[in-house]
Formats: structure tokens, sequence, C-alpha cells
């Protein structure tokens, strides 16, 4: 398979065993959306998929061969411009630096950065505009997978729906894989072509959800419909602390979908 596939995860911080036996594919050009509540171990994973964490235990194959990641927090480098920021993803790659900067101010101007903004240092732009930048130095790589922790979860709605879109755009223009976690199962309706749900202590997989309709026909009618009927599930509302119960331990469970707009 062409992907991602990790079986057997274990990580512990300490004693506190944080991810118990976590299993996950991705394949190439797929968008995942791994949702849970806070502290269930999101971050964590997703820094062992961008090796910047060595977990306790692992089985793992990947044929990706470029990764990028957007975290919540911009991240810039404050002593370089917002242009010098986004070719900052081009370094490694052996091109002058008029072109990194040139291709760094197309995407930049796409993000919807003007040159204005564009030469301006991070302290100098909005939390909007940081995380144009800071998507636009992930995107510039064309990463085949591109992680993402809650890029925009600080910034409004609005700002937010318009970022998803020219996310969107790129990631189909590119058959970018996407591995994004978020704690909003709306915005992982939204987005992802399949949404695995976690909860906590100790975080785990309890239930994976296929969204059959393509992202780019989903209306906000479906969006809203679909994130209802999976919040009417048990072990969404026992995993987000709505109800009290014991979850699985680790097994999937089937899911016979109402109204046709997901399943498992
Ligand atoms: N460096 C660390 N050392 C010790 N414990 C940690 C460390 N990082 C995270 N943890 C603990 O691991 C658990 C999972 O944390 P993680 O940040 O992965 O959760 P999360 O699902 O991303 O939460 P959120 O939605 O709030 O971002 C939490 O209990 C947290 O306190
Ligand atoms: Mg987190």
């Amino acid at each position: 398979m062409s992907g991602l596939t990790i079986s057997h995860l274990y990580h512990r911080y300490g004693v506190k065993e944080v991810l118990a036996d976590v299993g996950l594919d991705l394949h190439a050009g797929e968008t995942l959306a791994l949702v849970g509540p806070s502290g269930c171990g999101k971050s964590t994973l997703l820094h062992i998929v961008a090796g910047l964490l060595t977990p306790s235990e692992i089985q793992m194959r990947s044929t990706f061969r470029s990764i990028a990641c957007v975290f919540q927090e911009p991240r810039l480098m404050p002593w370089k411009t917002g242009l010098d920021n986004i070719a900052l993803g081009l370094q490694a790659q052996r091109l002058p630096k008029a072109a990194r900067r040139k291709q760094a101010a197309e995407l930049g101007h796409r993000m919807g950065l003007s040159m204005e903004d564009l030469l301006k240092y991070p302290h100098e732009l909005s939390g909007g505009m940081q995380s144009r930048v800071s998507l636009a130095r992930a995107l510039v790589t064309r990463p085949d997978l591109l992680l993402l922790d809650e890029p925009f979860s600080a910034l409004d709605v609005g700002l937010k729906l318009e970022l998803y879109g020219l996310l969107a755009e790129q990631i189909q223009q590119h058959s970018t894989a996407v591995l994004m976690i978020t704690h909003d199962l709306m915005e992982a309706v939204r987005l992802a072509d399949r949404i695995l749900m976690m909860v906590a202590d100790p975080g785990r997989i309890v239930r994976e959800f296929k969204l059959h309709t393509p992202a780019k026909e989903r209306t906000s009618t479906w969006i809203h419909q679909t994130t209802d009927e999976l919040m009417q599930l048990d072990e969404v509302r026992i995993g987000f602390g709505l109800m009290e119960g014991e979850l699985p331990k680790i097994e999937l469970h089937d899911h016979a979908p109402r109204h046709g707009g997901c399943s498992v």
C-alpha cells in the first residue's frame, strides 16, 4: 500500500500510559481526521508520525517521502519576514534565493497575503496572517503528507473556513495526504474522508467513520446533519464527556448510518 500504516503504537510519559495499541492507516491523497477530547493523546500521536517523538513501541511503515507540519501556534522565525519564513520550506531544495522567494510570494498571494504583508515580520502580522504564512510554509514544499495539529483553532469561524478552503484547493491539486487532528467534530465532518474517534485514559481509537460524500460536495446542511448524527452515538457522547459510561478498551464497533452520510 502506498501511504502510512501504524500498528501496536504505545506511548508512555514516565509511568503514565498515553497511547495504548493505536493503529491507523492513511492512503496517499486521503484526508484522515483524528477527533477526541482534550488530553486523549492526539498531539502526541501527531508528533510521533512527524518523527519528533520516539514512542515506547510502534510498528510503522510509510511510503511518504516529504512531510510538513502545521501546529496550533504558527511557530514562525521572528527574525525573518513572512516571505522568508515561507521560503524557508524551500531551503533544502537547491534553488537560487530569488527563485525560492518567487515561489514563496506566489503561494503567499494565493493564501491572501499582499506583498506588503509578506515583507512584514511575524510580530507585525495579525494572528490570521501568521496562520496563512505558516500554512504557506508547509505547502510550498509540496509535501506528500501534511500533518495538521489544530492550526486554525484560535481563529474566528469566517477566517477558519477561508483557510480550510485554500487548504482544500492545494491538497486536491497536489493529491496531498492529510492527517489532521481536531477536537471539533464538525471540522472533521467538513474536511475528512475518514474520521477516527479517540478517547482518553489511555488514548485509543474506538470508532472509525467513513464519509462517502466528496468534501467539495458537502453542503452546510449535510455537515450539520452528519455531525448531529455522530453526536447521537454513545461512544462519541461518552468520549466527549457528555454522557457517563464505559468505552470499549480497543475494538471498533459497527455503525449503521441513518441518513446515509457516513458508515464504519
Ligand atoms: N511532554 C509531556 N510530558 C508528560 N506528559 C505529557 C507530555 N505531553 C503530553 N503529556 C500528557 O499526555 C496526555 C496527552 O497529551 P496530548 O497533548 O497528546 O493530548 P491532546 O489530545 O493533543 O490534547 P488537546 O486536545 O488538549 O491538545 C495528556 O495527559 C498530557 O498531560
Ligand atoms: Mg493537542
